[in-house]
């Protein structure tokens, strides 16, 4: 069975969205830097992280406002974060319609990555959004946190490791890439 892994761009003070993310501003305001290690400043070392990622991704599992703010004319077309990889949408309200890519799963993030994982076999269930890769984490079923590290502080907005339990989580560094576009991506095993 492939492995269950969060992968987000992060600031260095803990967001994974400047304040007021909107389908108008998906990575609320000034949090567009997040992402420009994938695009403008990229590197070498920031695509060979990048094709990883993509050659690896069997399902993407987000929330609902994940979905909401970037699907269609928000940024995804007619597909997902990763074109067509399928993706499951955790919500307690399925839309009527939705692109062909989605899934929607409304019993709980223990159901939803047992689903991920059925049709993604031996590839990777990457989580997408905070709220799943925290709800993952509490219910000790996530694997691998990988963080792009990028050197900005935004003072607000969508933290990715809000709502976790009292207990701490043990974590072992597995490796380290310092781009050259100022970035450093960071990825840790989950110790259960
Ligand atoms: N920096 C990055 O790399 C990166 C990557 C991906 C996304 N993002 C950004 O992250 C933001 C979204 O993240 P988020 O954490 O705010 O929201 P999210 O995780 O995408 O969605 C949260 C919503 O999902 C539904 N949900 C979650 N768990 C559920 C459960 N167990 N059962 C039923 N429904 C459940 C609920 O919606 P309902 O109750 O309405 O159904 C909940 O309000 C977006 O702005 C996106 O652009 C950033």
């Amino acid at each position: 069975m492939g492995k269950v892994a969060v992968s987000m761009s992060m600031s260095l003070d803990g967001f994974v969205t400047g304040p007021h993310d909107s389908r108008k501003n998906p990575l609320g305001e000034g949090g567009e830097v997040l992402h420009h290690w994938l695009g403008p400043t990229s590197t070498p070392a920031d695509q060979a992280v990048l094709q990883e990622m993509v050659d690896g991704a069997g399902v993407i599992l987000m929330g609902r406002r994940s979905y909401d703010i970037c699907v269609g004319d928000g940024g995804w077309g007619d597909g997902g974060p990763a074109g067509q990889v399928p993706c499951f949408v955790l919500t307690h309200n399925p839309p009527a319609e939705a692109p062909d890519v989605f899934t929607f799963v409304t019993d709980g993030i223990e159901s939803a990555i047992a689903q991920a994982q059925a049709v993604a076999g031996d590839r990777v269930v990457g989580l997408h959004g905070a709220t799943a890769a925290q709800q993952a984490l509490a219910v000790g079923l996530l694997d691998e946190i990988q963080v792009h590290l990028v050197p900005v502080l935004l003072g607000g907005g969508v933290r990715l490791f809000d709502l976790l339990g009292a207990d701490p989580v043990n974590l072992e560094r597995d490796r380290v890439v310092e781009a050259g576009s100022g970035v450093t991506h960071l990825r840790y095993r989950v110790i259960r």
